[in-house]
C-alpha cells in the first residue's frame, strides 16, 4: 500500500472558485442540439421541443453556465438566420462541419433552453467571417431594453425582456488555419478589439473572452497570446485556452499524467497575461477561461454524409480511464481557480459529451459524467491549497507525477470540506492521511468513489455499468483522517462539522 500525506489550513486558501469553472458548451454541431437538447416530436419534448430527459440529467449536475453556439461553427455562422418565425429561417450549408444548419434552433430557443436548464448563456460572436458590426448588433438584439432597430427586432420575436447575456466569446480558435475567417494574432487582436470595444458600448456590464492559442501545441502559441492581448489589452476579460487529450497510444498510464501538461499550459499562459499586463503597466488582471476541454479521440475518424443535417459526429464513447482523466483535469482546474474563472467541459449532449442520447429514445450518463457532476455539485467554495506529500513515478513523457492527486474544497457557509482524490497506481491502495487540524470538529460522513472498472468499461443505452458507489461515513472528529484509495480510483471524501 502507498501513503499519502495531505494537509490544508483555512488560511491557505488559493481562491474562492467561481461557479463558472463548471460551465459545459453546446456546439451547433452533429446531434448537439438536434436529437441532443432539442427534438420536437420526441416523447419527453416539451412544448418547446426540449427533451426532458436530457434536462433532468443537466440539472443533476447542475451546469452553471453554457457556451454557444460555437466553437468552429461559430465562425460561419449568421445569428439573423436563427431568429424569427421558423419557417422563415434558411437551410445554411455548415461549412465548418460540412452539414446542413436547418436553423430551427437559434439565439431565442437557446436562451428559452437555459432557463428550462437553469443556466446562464456565455454567447459567442462570429469573427471568422464576420465582425464588431454583426457582434454589437447581436449583443443589442440581446441585451438592450427597446426602443432600438435590433431589440424591438427581438421583441417582435417574441422576447419581450432583454436576455441579458453577460459573458461573450470574441470569435473561436482563430489561430487555427482550419477556422473560417482564420486570422494571424495582429489581425485577430485588432479585430477584437474593435468588437469588444462596440459590444461594451452597447452594454458595458458584458464580460468578454480573447481567443487564445487552439491548444498549447500549435506553433504560435505563447507569441499569439501576446501578441493578440496586447492590441485590445482594454477590452478583453479573460483568455481562452482548449484542450483536449488522448489515449491513442494506448499507453494509460501516461494518459493519466498528463494533466501536468494541462497545469503547464495555465501556468504559461497566466504568465503571459501578467506579462503584458506589467507591460502596460496596467492595473487590469485578465483572468482565464478554460472553454474547452476534455478527452477526444473515440470518434476520430467516424464517417458521415456530407450535408446531412445532424448526424453522428464525434459521439465518443467514454470508458473508465477517461473517467479518470477528466477527475484529473477538474482538479487540476480546481486547482488554478485563482486564475481559471470559467471553464466549459466540451461539450454537454452527444458530441464528446458526458450525456449521451439516441433519437427518439433514451438518454444515458456516460462514465465522465460523474466526476463532472460531483465537481459541480460538491466542489463549490474556496479552493484550499492542498499541501500533498505523495510518492512519484515517471511515465513516457513525464517525470516526477504524483501516485495521486488531490484538491480540497472548503464551503464556509454549509461548514464542509471535500476531498476531490484520484490514485493513479495501477495496483497498490494509497492511504491517504488528511490533517484537519485548522478543521476541527469535521467528521468524514461519505466516501464517494469509482474503482474496479475495467479501464475500458463503458456505459451506454442499455446497460450503464460504470457508476459510483456511495459509502455513508460515520467516524468522531480526529486532527488526523485517514482514507484508503483504491488503485486506479475516482473519489470524493466528504466532511461536514459535526
Ligand atoms: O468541441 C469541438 C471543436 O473543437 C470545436 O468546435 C472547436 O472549437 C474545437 O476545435
Amino acid at each position: 500500500m502507498k501513503q499519502s500525506k495531505i494537509t490544508i489550513s483555512r488560511d491557505y486558501r488559493i481562491a474562492e472558485v467561481d461557479n463558472r469553472i463548471f460551465g459545459s458548451f453546446i456546439e451547433h454541431l452533429g446531434r448537439a442540439v438536434y436529437g441532443g437538447i432539442y427534438e420536437p416530436g420526441h416523447p419527453d419534448a416539451d412544448e418547446n421541443g426540449f427533451r426532458r430527459d436530457v434536462l433532468k440529467l443537466i440539472r443533476e449536475i447542475d451546469v452553471p453556465i453554457v457556451r454557444y453556439p460555437g466553437g468552429n461553427f461559430v465562425s460561419g455562422y449568421r445569428w439573423e438566420d436563427g431568429v424569427g418565425p421558423v419557417e422563415l429561417r434558411p437551410r445554411r450549408l455548415e461549412l465548418a462541419w460540412s452539414t446542413t444548419e436547418t436553423n430551427r434552433f437559434g439565439t431565442n430557443e437557446f436562451m428559452r433552453w437555459c432557463k428550462e436548464a437553469n443556466t446562464a448563456a456565455m454567447m459567442a460572436v462570429n469573427l471568422g467571417t464576420r465582425g464588431a458590426d454583426d457582434a454589437r448588433n447581436l449583443v443589442e438584439y440581446c441585451n438592450h431594453p427597446g426602443g432600438t432597430y435590433y431589440s424591438d427586432l427581438r421583441r417582435s420575436h417574441g422576447a419581450e425582456q432583454p436576455h441579458g447575456i453577460k459573458l461573450w466569446c470574441l470569435g473561436n480558435e482563430m489561430d487555427g488555419d482550419w477556422q473560417m475567417g482564420h486570422k494571424n494574432a495582429v489581425e485577430y487582436g485588432r479585430a477584437a478589439n474593435e468588437a469588444g470595444k462596440l459590444m461594451k458600448w452597447v452594454d458595458p456590464s458584458i464580460e468578454t473572452v480573447l481567443c487564445g492559442s487552439s491548444n498549447s501545441h500549435m506553433s504560435t502559441f505563447g507569441e499569439w497570446e501576446a501578441t493578440a492581448l496586447d492590441l485590445c489589452y482594454d477590452k478583453v476579460d479573460y483568455v481562452s485556452l482548449h484542450q483536449y487529450f488522448d489515449c491513442r497510444d494506448g499507453d494509460v498510464k501516461n494518459f493519466l499524467a498528463k494533466t501536468l501538461d494541462l497545469d503547464n499550459y495555465i501556468k504559461t499562459v497566466v504568465c503571459v497575461c501578467d506579462y503584458i499586463k506589467g507591460k502596460r503597466r496596467s492595473k487590469k488582471k485578465i483572468n482565464l477561461s478554460f472553454d474547452e476541454w476534455n478527452v477526444w479521440y473515440h470518434s476520430n475518424g467516424a464517417q458521415f454524409e456530407k450535408w446531412s443535417e445532424a448526424p453522428h459526429i464525434l459521439e465518443d464513447v467514454y470508458n473508465f480511464a477517461d473517467a479518470l482523466v477528466v477527475g484529473l483535469m477538474l482538479i487540476t482546474l480546481l486547482k488554478n481557480s485563482d486564475r481559471v474563472k470559467v471553464a466549459c467541459l466540451a461539450q454537454l449532449v452527444n458530441v464528446i459529451a458526458p450525456i449521451m442520447t439516441e433519437n427518439g429514445g433514451k438518454a444515458w450518463a456516460q462514465t465522465i459524467f460523474y466526476p463532472y457532476m460531483h465537481a459541480s455539485r460538491y466542489g463549490r467554495g474556496a479552493a484550499l491549497q492542498t499541501l500533498l506529500s505523495t510518492t512519484k513515478h515517471d511515465t513516457k513523457d513525464f517525470t516526477d507525477v504524483g501516485d495521486m492527486d488531490a484538491v480540497a474544497i472548503w464551503n464556509e457557509s454549509e461548514e464542509t470540506v471535500t476531498l476531490f482524490a484520484v490514485n493513479r497506481d495501477f495496483e497498490e491502495d494509497n492511504l491517504v492521511s488528511l490533517n484537519l487540524k485548522d478543521f476541527p470538529g469535521y467528521v468524514p460522513v461519505e466516501h464517494i468513489s469509482m474503482a474496479g472498472f475495467d479501464l475500458m468499461a463503458v456505459n451506454t443505452k442499455d446497460s450503464a455499468p460504470v457508476k459510483p458507489v456511495h459509502t455513508p461515513l460515520c467516524g468522531a472528529y480526529s486532527a488526523e483522517q485517514q482514507f484508503s484509495l483504491a488503485p486506479l480510483s475516482w473519489n470524493v471524501i466528504r466532511l461536514k462539522k459535526d
